[in-house]
């Protein structure tokens, strides 16, 4: 276990050490977070890195991270506990064959730790051999406002209620960040308990740095290539941008392939990897990659 960060550059290389590269804003809340024991709130496009911090953050600290995964419909007993009700059954029935219980006997048994699947909010709140454990709850937008409400409540004292058992409250708060891509708007007061950060597309020299930090079999030279093109594409009108984890995957195609430089053609066949709607990807076939190339090769000459 490692301590908590006591200044943002502490928190920058902390985070470096895992791998993960964010700019002097993202450290920043992330220190504050820490430091006042406050939620962070991530919004930002998708595979900008708002899930990994969480994982990052959780291996830097020596922490566990648990995750809540939202999706439409999500509700309280998914995400805090439930009774595993086939268990119940088998043991009512063991119970009736051998006859050795009283009612209220085992009603007791049937409503104790042993009959209880802890969800991932419970469990953020129970105690953890390593301390608090980072709570990543991840696309918090996908869920609907009564479970944002339920959340809201959740997050404000850290404790949750077991009619049969009791009340369990963390003895240390989880660090908790909340991701959102935006598909819908958060509720005022659910954000107002967290800090909040927009995560935003890495300028070229960041971007150049994850890439070479999670795929360093890819040359610098096609490096920098990749990250210039993306950056450029990143300009144009399209549907969807292509995000960090989309470099990411392209490079690693690219040497898959032998490329060891761009052309043309390697684009057009690859940009499946980049691009995940038809409609941009057949803008972006054959003269317009060569187009964007010449401009991306324009920008490095005369950077260089
Ligand atoms: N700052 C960064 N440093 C290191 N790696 C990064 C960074 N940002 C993104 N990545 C890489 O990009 C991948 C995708 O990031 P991640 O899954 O966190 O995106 P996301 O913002 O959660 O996207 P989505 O909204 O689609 O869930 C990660 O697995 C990681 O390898
Ligand atoms: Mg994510």
């Amino acid at each position: 276990m490692h301590a908590i960060p006591q200044s943002i550059d502490e928190t920058q290389e902390l985070l470096a050490r895992t791998g993960y590269i964010c700019g002097r804003g993202l450290a920043t809340v992330t220190f504050l977070g820490l430091k006042l024991g406050r939620p962070l709130f991530l919004e930002g496009e998708a595979g900008v890195g708002k899930t990994e911090i969480a994982k990052a953050l959780a291996q830097a600290l020596g922490r566990r991270v648990i995750r809540l995964q939202c999706y439409e419909g999500l509700d309280a007993a998914s995400a805090v506990y439930e009774w595993n009700y086939p268990a119940q059954m088998i043991e009512i029935r063991l119970a009736e064959i051998s006859g050795d219980r009283d009612r209220e006997k085992l009603t007791g048994d049937l409503f104790s730790e042993r009959f209880l699947t802890r969800r991932p909010l419970l469990e953020a709140m129970s105690p953890q051999p390593g301390g608090a454990p980072v709570l990543l709850i991840d696309e918090l937008d996908r869920t609907d406002e009564p479970f944002e409400a339920f959340l809201l409540e959740a997050l404000s004292d850290f404790q949750v209620t077991i009619p049969e058992l009791g009340t369990i409250r963390a003895a240390e708060p989880p660090i908790v960040i909340l991701t959102s891509n935006r598909t819908r708007e958060v509720h005022d007061a659910l954000k107002r308990r967290c800090l909040y950060h927009w995560v935003d597309y890495p300028d070229m020299e960041r971007e150049l740095a994850i890439l070479r930090t999670r795929a360093p079999e890819v040359s610098r030279t096609l490096s920098e290539q990749v990250v210039a093109f993306v950056q450029r594409l990143r300009t144009e009108d399209l549907f969807k941008r292509p995000g960090v984890a989309e470099t990411i995957d392209w490079a690693r195609c690219l040497v898959a392939l032998d490329a060891v430089q761009l052309d043309p053609e390697t684009i057009t066949n690859t940009l499946g990897a980049l691009l995940k709607y038809q409609d941009d990807i057949a803008r972006f076939q054959g003269s317009e990659a060569r187009r964007v190339l010449e401009q991306v090769q324009a920008g490095i000459g005369s950077a260089a």
